[in-house]
């Protein structure tokens, strides 16, 4: 499964990641800058903020009301409708091709 992250200067960075992992693990292995994915993946640090590509979003799903992910981007910078956290992006075959965009910093 193939992932493109974009960096704030434009950048575009082609990743392959297994179905079943997620898009922060995709970002770590390959070193994409602006990730950080400080908590271990488990929804509790926010350095994982990516905007999904507004084509995107539709199948990646968007922010639930309420929900601890919700809850944590509502404190991060940036914060839009197309905002998700990388780690809770679970990858599977319908997102072969998804476009990140990553934030010029986290928080
Ligand atoms: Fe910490 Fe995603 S890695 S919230």
């Amino acid at each position: 499964i193939n992932i493109t992250f974009v960096a704030s200067d434009g950048e575009r960075r082609k990743v392959e990641i297994e179905e079943g992992e997620t898009a922060r693990e995709a970002a770590l292995y390959n070193d994409v800058p602006g990730i950080d994915g400080d908590c271990g993946g488990v929804c509790a640090c926010a350095t994982c903020h990516v905007h999904v590509d507004p084509e995107w979003i539709d199948k990646v799903g968007r922010l639930t009301d309420g929900s601890m992910e919700a809850d944590l981007l509502q404190f991060a910078e940036g914060t839009t409708e197309f905002s998700r956290l990388a780690c809770q992006i679970n990858m599977k075959s319908i997102l072969d091709g998804l476009v990140l965009h990553v934030p010029d910093k986290q928080y």
